[in-house]
């Protein structure tokens, strides 16, 4: 029994922060680690996990991931519901910090001992826990090393904020571009307007110099000099593109999902319905997990793609959809379909998606770039902007769209910009940056590529600990 237990070459808590664009990178990550022998499991708070209907995720190269719950001041039944985002934050740390050292005393007692914690950027108090226990503590960054090396210069107060002045005032960090300061992320630039997320965000650094591993979900080609100049600071490894392996290397071939889906996706539908359209004719559109779009900005996608005549297919999240203007879809959704929540790697890797116009979360980005789909940068908030200047300048996979004066995509820009990436004259050249890029992240991924390379070198260091 004992050794069955044991069999694994070492046992780490996997601890995303709660949001599909945090959970997908590091469970993803967990699947790399277990098919290289370590036993991975992923912990949740309380609040969602009761919500989360499963207690694994199978994989497919044996045994499947465990999921445990930790406290976060909200665990029974009784309709307690946090007031905003920052009480439940809070409640978590407190709360959180506890129960997760209970948890690894009790997995010791198993008989099923802990080596490491690898944790979210946004949750540094894990690092305290990880250091209580004298575990290996890995810090994971959901987001580009460009947007963290700017977050860490202005936590040391490396760039000062505000950033006031003339025009001519350019953010700029070590091996980066210089960035103007709309193309900084929103926290930077709109300095004052969301001091919680400001805090949330510089709070990645107040202890990163503890942290025995800084894991990226890059891959090393993406932003080699940034990577460099913070490997100077921290132990730094790339370790990405974490899509599933399907495709990407095909190494673990039944891997096409992450496995946890926070909000229920419309599968067959969107399937069904790609499935009828030609090849490369559909804009798949997105906004990831959490932004809301403004009102105005709502209708001017909705009647930028209704009058494009293109083909959408269009994920309006339920809490979303009473924005949708009546007549957009028509009876039997000839040229546009609007679903819940997509399977969007199934979606990107349809070979009628033609583009992909999406808020440029960072995994959104990364999914694209990996899978080959031209990108339409229509950035919201918070590392969205930076993504969207690396979409067009720095990786050339795509376009950011113009906004107007209210900082609003207006409907013909929209359009332009989609057929720009499907047919424009800079579209050959999009696509064979695309191939170029695709191949890259497959082989940082495929064994002995950077990113491989790098995962088996913790996977050593985890064995030895
Ligand atoms: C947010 C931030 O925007 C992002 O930059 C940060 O790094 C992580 O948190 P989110 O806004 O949800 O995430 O966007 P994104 O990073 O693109 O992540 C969304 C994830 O949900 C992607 O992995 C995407 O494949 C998935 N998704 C999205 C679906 O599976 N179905 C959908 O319908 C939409």
């Amino acid at each position: 029994m004992e050794v069955t237990k044991q069999a694994h070459k070492a046992h780490v808590l996997v601890f995303p922060f709660i949001g599909q664009g945090h959970v997908n990178p590091m469970l993803q990550f967990s699947k790399r680690l277990a098919s290289k022998g370590i036993k991975p499991t992923l912990i949740t708070a309380q609040y969602i996990f009761k919500s989360m209907q499963t207690t694994t995720i199978q994989t497919q190269f044996g045994p499947s991931i465990q999921i445990r719950s930790i406290s976060d001041g909200y665990d029974d039944d009784g309709g307690n519901h946090p007031e905003s985002i920052a009480a439940y934050l809070d409640s978590l740390r407190v709360n959180g910090a506890k129960s997760l050292a209970q948890l690894i005393m009790k997995l010791n007692e198993e008989g099923d001992p802990v080596q490491a914690i690898i944790y979210d950027g946004f949750l540094p108090w894990a690092l305290d826990v990880a250091k209580q226990f004298g575990l290996v503590a890995g810090l994971f960054f959901t987001q580009s090393c460009t947007v963290n090396s700017i977050y860490y210069h202005v936590q040391r107060g490396l760039i000062q904020l505000p950033l006031t002045g003339p025009d001519s005032i350019k953010v700029s960090v070590p091996g980066a571009p210089e960035l103007h300061p709309l193309e900084a992320p929103s926290f930077v630039h709109t300095y004052g307007s969301y001091p919680f997320w400001f805090d949330v965000i510089l709070g990645q650094f107040f202890n990163i110099d503890q942290a025995d591993w800084v894991l990226c979900n890059i891959f090393y080609d993406m932003e080699k000099e940034v990577v460099d100049w913070m490997a100077k600071l921290w132990k730094v490894r790339t370790i990405g593109p974490t899509v599933p392996s399907y495709y990407l290397d095909k190494r673990l071939e039944d891997d096409t999902d992450y496995g946890l889906h926070l909000l229920k996706p419309d599968t067959t539908l969107c399937k069904n319905w790609l499935d009828s359209k030609p090849k490369g004719s559909v804009a798949y559109v997105s906004f990831g997990s959490a932004v809301e779009l403004f009102e105005e900005q709502f209708q001017e996608l909705a009647w930028g793609l209704k009058n494009s005549q293109i083909n959408f297919l269009w994920v309006v999240r339920e809490s979303e959809q009473a924005k949708l203007p009546v007549g957009i879809i028509d009876e039997n959704s000839r040229q546009g379909l609007v679903v819940g929540w997509a399977s969007q790697l199934e979606v990107l890797a349809h070979e009628a998606t033609g583009c992909f116009v999406t808020h440029c979360g960072f995994n959104s980005v990364l999914e694209a770039l990996s899978l080959g789909v031209s990108v339409v940068g229509v950035p919201q908030w918070t590392d969205q902007g930076t993504n969207a200047k690396f979409v067009e300048d720095i990786w050339g996979v795509g376009v950011k769209a113009k906004v107007d004066d209210k900082g609003i995509v207006q409907r013909k820009q929209l359009e332009e910009c989609i057929r720009e990436v499907m047919e424009g004259e800079n579209s050959e050249e999009i696509k064979n940056n695309l191939s170029k890029w695709k191949k890259l992240a497959k082989e940082a991924v495929d064994e002995g590529g950077s990113s491989d390379k790098n995962i088996d070198e913790f996977v050593a260091y985890l064995a030895e600990s």
